[in-house]
């Protein structure tokens, strides 16, 4: 079976395509033949030594696939071969087939195809994490999203507006706005050519009640100071590579909050809280409730590709590597 494989962290380019024995399930375990890998921001990251984690290499990048149930290992119930199912694979999921413990299996909800299955969880279970647990959007409430056309964007618009939030999109290109726009965002701003503090006061009639941060650099203080009174400002990436720094004084003002998100680092710790948390994402799911976008599809080998092109801010929407 086929994979892409990360020899040494540094560049995208050195990512190979490898032929490696097909698995066999241990106790506990699941093969899954892939049909989609999801692949996101962190992932490029990740290969290039640039994420807090930093896997002892060989490794295969991927942390999250959908695909179909191939050999079940000893011990494991609930799941036949052929389940349409995703699971968080950590790493490995760029490859023909992943192998996982069966606990870590979802059944795929009938209405998703297997690429916006695969390119669900991790930004989705983001998104419900960031405006359910972390802080709480009530109906009617300003949502003021930036980098609103990435991953992490459109699931946070799609999350904000199933919660009854009303959602102000920012991004840098009109075909990002337009599938924000598309998402459910009620209004927009390019935010590199606008002045982002007035253009949201003005849209919100006074101010946002949420900012949702994951791409830092400049935009992230004139995103705090839309905030209105009580105003939560949600730090989730810095996709722009770079980490603002803001006057403490515009925290203090108006009482507002500054609220960290780390998914990640939370569903290492909270791991009945985290099963709830997307047992609950794949009812809104599978009501009808969120609409995860329908990803673009690109072969397998064209990891390196789309990890540069999402690292590069070259890309917008969801990235899912079809082996
Ligand atoms: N805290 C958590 O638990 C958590 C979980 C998942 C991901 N994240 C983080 O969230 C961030 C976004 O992830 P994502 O999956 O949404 O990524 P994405 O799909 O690539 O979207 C990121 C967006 O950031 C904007 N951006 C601005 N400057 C950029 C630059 N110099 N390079 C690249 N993008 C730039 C782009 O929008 P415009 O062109 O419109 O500006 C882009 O669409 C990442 O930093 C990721 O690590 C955090």
């Amino acid at each position: 079976m086929r994979a892409i494989v990360c020899s040494e962290l540094g560049s995208l380019d050195a990512l190979r395509v490898e032929d490696r024995d097909p698995f066999v399930p241990g106790p506990g375990q699941v093969v899954i033949d892939v049909r989609a890998a999801g692949v996101n921001y962190v992932d490029g990251l990740l290969c290039q030594g640039r994420y807090q984690i930093k896997p002892p290499t060989p490794f295969v990048p991927g942390g999250e696939v959908a695909g179909q149930v191939a050999a079940l290992g000893e011990g494991v119930s609930g799941f036949d071969v052929g389940d349409r199912v995703i699971a968080m694979t950590g790493l490995g999921g760029f490859a023909e087939q992943a192998v996982v413990s069966a606990l870590s299996l979802l059944p795929i909800p009938e209405r998703l195809g297997f690429g916006q299955a695969a390119a669900l969880i991790q930004s989705y279970s983001t998104a419900l994490f960031t405006l359910t647990r972390r802080t709480h959007v009530a109906p009617g409430e300003w949502v003021l999203v930036l980098g609103a056309g990435g991953g992490i964007g459109l699931a946070m618009i799609d999350v904000a507006v199933a919660l009854g939030g009303r959602v102000i999109a920012a991004a840098s290109t009109a075909e990002k706005l337009a599938a924000a726009s598309a998402m459910g965002a009620v209004a927009t701003i390019a935010y590199e050519d606008a002045d982002l503090k007035t253009r949201a006061r003005e849209l919100s009639g006074g101010g946002v009640d949420v900012v949702i941060d994951a791409v830092g650099g400049p935009h992230s203080e004139p995103a705090l100071r839309a905030t209105r009174a009580s105003g939560r400002f949600c730090v989730i990436g810095f996709a722009s590579g770079s980490i603002a720094s803001v006057p403490l004084n515009q925290v203090l003002l108006n009482n507002r909050t500054v609220v960290g998100v780390d998914w990640g680092a939370w569903t290492s710790r909270a791991g009945d809280e985290n099963r709830a948390l997307v047992d609950e994402l794949m009812r809104m799911v599978a009501d009808g409730r969120l609409h995860p976008p329908v990803p673009s599809e690109r072969p397998l080998a064209d990891a390196a590709q789309v990890m540069a092109e999402l690292i590069d801010r070259r890309a917008g929407g969801k990235f899912v590597l079809v082996p």
